[in-house]
């Protein structure tokens, strides 16, 4: 599987929770229920975030003037972080919910940011078969390479 193949399949489930989340928004939340979902989000936004920035950019990076605007770009990851980190460490309800919402608005709007010009850049620039090494490595870190047949004793 290509590396844009495997981060854009992340970014469908993180879609599905980021509307799951924002629905739960909708209404007041107690602290321990935002803690909670910051916990959950940030578990794997770290872990999807590294493997871009890990896998994906080194081979990126020559090519990343293309799309202009790209300052904002390697930081937004670790913005994203950070907020998450604010919401898990608060004890303040009313700031956790809008420092959620926030959070939500701006890792809409860099996954949006990926999806329209990242990964589409990688599929022009980088080759199809290291597009696939780099899936094959973003597989290892999650102990996803594929399962061998049983042999029969
Ligand atoms: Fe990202
Ligand atoms: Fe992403």
């Amino acid at each position: 599987m290509k590396i844009t193949d495997a981060l854009l399949a992340e970014h469908t489930v993180f879609h599905s929770l980021f509307e799951c989340v924002e629905k739960q928004l909708t209404t007041p939340l107690s602290i321990e229920r935002l803690h909670l979902l910051a916990e959950l989000l940030l578990g794997l936004f770290e872990k999807h975030g590294k493997a871009e920035h890990d896998l994906l950019l080194p081979p990126l990076e020559p090519f990343l003037h293309e799309i202009g605007h790209l300052e904002n770009f390697h930081k937004e990851d670790d913005i994203i972080i950070e907020m998450l980190r604010q919401v898990q460490e608060g004890d303040n309800a009313a700031f956790a919910h809008q420092k959620m919402l926030k959070m939500l608005h701006l890792a809409n709007e860099h996954f949006d940011k990926e999806e329209r010009c990242i990964f589409p850049l990688a599929e022009k620039h980088i080759s199809e078969a290291s597009l696939e090494e780099l899936g094959a490595a973003w597989a290892l870190r999650k102990d996803l390479s594929p399962v061998k047949p049983r042999t029969n004793p």
